[in-house]
């Protein structure tokens, strides 16, 4: 069972710095708080901590991971910069924002980190697992802590109802502020492209370079672009039902805002992502309400329409990765 450490004092931190870098140098998985979601971190340096990453989330293939600097000038030890790039990290990092960049040679992180591509996905967390870095002195490759094809955690309690047996230490962070996975953004040509929606939203982006971020598609579909993305991949045991006006009683709902919507008196349970209809809040709220509604033993789950800017992009993306039919692959 999974011994779970938390980080509120600095004799905690110390502690858990000290129990996570024991397992880290044993190339065995640490679930780790970051404050998009819940990380499941090995050193990205080594073979068989970043195969017992895919092993413990019972991952059919690997895909590329996202490797977690301490800090930009320890990023730049692995990645090469071009200058959009090089502005962007120093706008939004540490946050939840992944750059994909030109892998330097021989930098040292695994090519099973990156699926043998010639870029790399690089970003700086803020908080704990920036510090736990700092100190390791390595990189971190970490998808989310949970099991393939399940909704991300964000607190704790989330990684260890999923992966608890499997793992030696979880780090409680308390609940992710952001609540959804970092945006991945790769800047070709001068072009800065869009490769996944997540917490820092495509118009801060275009605010700070006076750049227009191309969409992967039409803004609101689902779009796949970024490898070892999968279309059902937020997958709860309820069947999805998007821009839901009414709601019936075998439903879940998923509210936003302060729209009524009928039936919601008579709804198996009813969650508001966000009563007054703030996109930061919805987005923290988002996947423990898919989690609880689908816990309720709703047959489906009802979700009321969220508008598509800002985070919304994000958590329309993650929605429709829900309500996809399951098995597809994009
Ligand atoms: O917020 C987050 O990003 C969380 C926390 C733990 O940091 N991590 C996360 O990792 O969401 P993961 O493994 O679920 O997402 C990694 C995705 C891959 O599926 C792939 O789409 C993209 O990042 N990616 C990574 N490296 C890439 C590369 N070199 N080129 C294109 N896409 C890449
Ligand atoms: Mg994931």
């Amino acid at each position: 069972m999974a011994r779970i450490i938390p980080i509120a004092t600095d004799t905690d931190r110390a502690e858990a710095i000290a129990a996570a870098t024991d397992v880290l140098l044993r190339h065995r998985p640490v679930a780790i708080p970051t404050e998009t979601v819940y990380g499941l971190a090995a050193d990205a340096t080594h073979p068989a901590a970043i195969t017992s990453i895919y092993e413990t989330k019972g991952r059919p293939h690997f895909n590329p991971l996202i490797c977690h600097m301490a800090d930009l000038a320890m990023a730049e030890r692995y990645a090469v910069f071009d200058p959009i790039s090089r502005k962007l990290a120093e706008a939004f990092w540490p946050g939840p924002l992944t750059l994909v960049l030109p892998l330097k040679e021989n930098c040292g992180i695994h090519p099973l980190a990156t699926a043998g591509l010639e870029t790399v996905g690089i970003r700086v967390p803020v908080g704990f697992t920036a510090e736990l870095i700092g100190s390791l002195g390595r990189p971190l490759a970490a998808p989310s802590a949970n099991s393939s094809g399940r909704i991300s955690p964000t607190t704790a309690h989330h990684v260890e109802a999923d992966l608890g047996e499997k793992i030696e230490v979880i780090v409680d962070g308390g609940p992710c502020p952001v609540g959804v996975e970092s945006t991945i953004v790769k800047v070709e040509d001068g072009e800065i492209r869009l490769l996944r929606p997540g917490g820092i939203e495509a118009e801060a982006i275009e605010a700070v370079t006076g750049k227009t971020v191309i969409r992967p598609k039409a803004s609101g579909t689902a779009a796949i672009e970024a490898p070892g993305m999968l279309a059902s991949h937020y997958a709860p045991n309820a069947s999805v039902r998007l821009n839901a006006t009414e709601v019936s009683s075998a439903e879940a709902l998923i509210a936003f805002g302060s729209d009524d919507i009928s039936g919601a008196s008579t709804a198996t349970a009813v969650f508001n992502l966000s009563p007054d209809g703030d996109l930061a809040e919805a987005a923290s709220n988002l996947f423990d309400f898919l989690k609880r509604a689908d816990a309720s033993g709703a047959a489906g789950i009802a979700v009321a329409p969220i508008p598509d800017e800002g985070l919304g992009e994000a958590i329309n993306d993650r929605l429709m990765r829900a309500a996809a039919p399951r098995g597809t692959e994009g």
